[in-house]
């Protein structure tokens, strides 16, 4: 070999080892020895050097040493600070993922989007990024989900900057005030709350009407059918229909300042839950850590902190009341069944019956949980082969509510066909249909089988489209904004559920933190659960509720739009990158629409009349400002910040 040749040869090394360790001029600095834990993601924690699930970094095959394991959707603010000149990875799903990842990566500078993938699903090639970041001052590295959120292992591999001056480092997101964007209520007296209430002939009837206004407030139910009576100081309406009807009653609420007047229609058959079900449930804030004093405290909370008055009604109680499998923990452990077979409560909760009472006499209702499977997602008991004697047992104790969680069922069929899938459902809505209490049934299977289309002919009030949500970006905008095929499948009495509200304090227990959301974030939340007609389960601490929280979950125009008698689900009607504007009719003939900015700037979405579809005139009104904007035609847009959204509602101008 000649001498040219050799350098000629060694030259090629030189460049290859450049681009693996230094990069041109300037020295690399990886991505992974900075500190990834403020990547936040859908699902999961960072990994550094590993992926999402802790193995050594695989893409088609082919290992790398270092770089950043996330699941989509993921963000990772980098400041620059203009100190680095170029940004290169390898990106692609990791292996680990099986065949159904999907996934897109995008690198913004400075808020413009500076690389973008394509789709990349699992077996793809790692795809190259290396790009020019000359003078940038902030990069981010985001990744989207593809198809769907399950899988989306998402790795950027071999990821290093060349840096030139000031050394990269990771940041939190841009930190947002808390606004309160809503005006006081009135102490006037309004009514809220659902407009239309189904009940089964034979089934107790418990309807407390939520109004807002100073107290005292005087309630009184005109036309109201004479096997129902009203408690005028409570507002609370009880009694028993023994025959299927339609009744229409105007409630009427009263203070010292004035009068409001509504109607409620009330239908007897087959149906209930004929608006998404609005309340509370244990899980999101303590997880396992639930006791009866946790759910007594969240459900005077919910009375005294005034939810009751803006139509919440349901305290439920999620996974961890039953006796655990197993457990040498005294407090949890012992015979889950008596010799009757009938399920015990763990010693947390002493008296089931005496807390469900005391729930009720709150003008509340309870919930609880269960799994077909003979064991919860959390190792407890399980209705396997007891399901008729649990539904009598949670109809005797008196819940409202039942959540039945697929988990431990998977031991009894573990690779399940469409018809296995659907079989446990099925059969405790038929446990359920023998007892004489309206309990709505949740299915919980995290959308297994498309349930969407079958959730309501098995007879669910509402069926779990998703895994489980939790308080990140990724999670909440990757759950929220993929609802939009399943609007079909959304009606009065059948809702699709993309999981409950990680607003405020959540934490899965005991330790509770500030939900990560930002408050524009909380406000997208809030906005696109009520337009996509979701029930509406807070996931809080209700003890501890601050004000900017109570705000969000008190706005009745907001709240309107999930409640209306309609029980239309949203659709995403125009959709430009990350400006998103959905919309859905409402009962009276006004359209609700949401404009979403999903991009880390602030970015000006518009919503066309051709879209929604309206014309002519129409009345805007802002929803979470309580504000009339003005008569629009044709289109109306506004600038919507970083992760946030401007709710409107149309209405005809006169
Ligand atoms: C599953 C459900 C959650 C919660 C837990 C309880 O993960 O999806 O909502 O009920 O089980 O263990």
């Amino acid at each position: 070999m000649g001498v040219s040749r050799v350098f000629a040869s060694l030259g090629i090394l030189l460049l290859v080892g450049c681009s693996l360790a230094a990069g041109g001029s300037g020295r690399n600095v990886w991505l992974s020895d900075l500190d990834i834990s403020k990547t936040q993601q859908g699902w999961g924690d960072p990994h550094k050097n590993l992926s999402v699930d802790g193995n050594p970094l695989k893409i088609a095959g082919q290992t790398f040493e270092r770089g950043l394991g996330t699941h989509a959707d993921s963000l990772l603010y980098v400041e620059l600070n203009g100190g680095s000149s170029r940004f290169h990875a390898m990106v692609g799903v990791d292996d680990e993922a099986g065949a159904r990842g999907s996934i897109e990566f995008r690198v913004l500078a400075d808020g413009k989007q500076v690389y973008k993938s394509g789709l990349i699903r699992s077996d793809d090639p790692a795809k190259q990024v290396d790009i020019d970041v000359t003078g940038v001052q902030v990069l981010v590295l985001a990744v989207d989900s593809g198809d769907d959120m399950n899988y989306d292992h998402a790795d950027w591999a071999d990821a290093y900057f060349t840096v030139t001056g000031t050394a990269p480092k990771t940041v939190d997101a841009p930190k947002e005030e808390a606004v309160i964007l809503t005006p006081k209520p009135s102490p006037k007296p309004r009514i809220n709350g659902a407009r239309v209430f189904g009940v089964r002939p034979g089934s107790p009837v418990l309807y407390t009407i939520a109004a807002s206004g100073r107290r005292p407030l005087w309630f009184n139910a005109e036309n109201l059918p004479a096997v129902l009576k009203i408690d005028r100081e409570t507002g609370r309406i009880t009694g028993k229909f023994t025959k299927p009807g339609e009744y229409k009653i105007t409630l009427v609420a009263t203070n010292d300042l004035g009068e409001a007047k509504r109607e409620l229609r009330l239908v007897v058959g087959d149906t209930i839950a004929l608006t998404p079900p609005m309340g509370w449930n244990s899980w999101n804030c303590w997880g396992c850590a639930v006791d009866e004093q946790k759910i007594r405290e969240a459900a005077e909370a919910m009375a005294k902190s005034g939810l009751i008055n803006h139509g919440w009604q349901y305290i439920n109680i999620d996974d961890c009341w039953m006796v655990r499998r197993g457990s040498d923990d005294a407090t949890v452990g012992g015979p889950t069944r008596d010799e009757a077979g009938r399920i015990r409560t763990n010693k947390r909760f002493p008296d089931m019956k005496a807390l469900t009472d005391c729930v009720h006499s709150l003008g509340l209702k309870i919930g609880t949980y269960i799994s077909p499977g003979p064991w919860t997602c959390a190792g407890y008991e399980g209705s396997w082969q007891h399901e008729q004697a649990d539904a009598q047992q949670f109809a005797a104790w008196g819940f409202d509510y039942l959540k039945y969680d697929w988990c431990g069922y998977g031991s009894i069929v573990p690779e399940p066909d469409l018809k296995q899938m659907q079989e446990p459902y099925r059969f405790m809505r038929m446990c359920l249909d023998r007892v004489d209490r309206d309990i709505v049934f949740s299915l919980c299977q995290y959308g297994m089988g498309d349930v969407w289309k079958w959730g309501a002919e098995v007879g669910g009030n509402c069926w779990r489209t998703t895994g489980d949500i939790t308080d990140s970006w990724g999670s909440m905008s990757g759950i929220g904004f993929r609802q939009a095929e399943l609007a079909p499948y959304a009606s009065p009495g059948h809702w699709n559920d993309p999981d409950m509200l990680v607003v405020g304090l959540v934490g899965w227990g005991p330790n509770l933190r500030e939900s990560r959301l930002t408050p524009n974030e909380q406000y997208t939340h809030i906005s696109l659960w009520c337009l996509l007609s979701s029930p509406l389960l807070i996931g809080c601490d209700l003890t501890r509720l601050d004000e900017f929280t109570t705000n969000l979950l008190t706005n009745d125009e907001v709240l309107e739009v999930n409640q209306d008698p309609l029980g239309e689900q949203a659709r995403c009607v125009a959709k430009d990158g990350p400006r998103e504007v959905w919309a859905r009719r409402m009962e009276d003939g006004s359209t609700a629409v949401g404009l979403f900015n999903r991009d880390e700037v602030p970015q000006t979405v518009t919503a066309k009349w051709s879209d929604l579809p309206v014309t002519g005139k129409r009345r805007v009104r802002d929803l979470w400002r309580q504000k009339d904007l003005g008569t629009f035609e044709g289109t109306f847009g506004a600038e919507i910040p970083r992760h946030g959204v401007v709710l409107v509602r149309l209405f005809p101008a006169e």
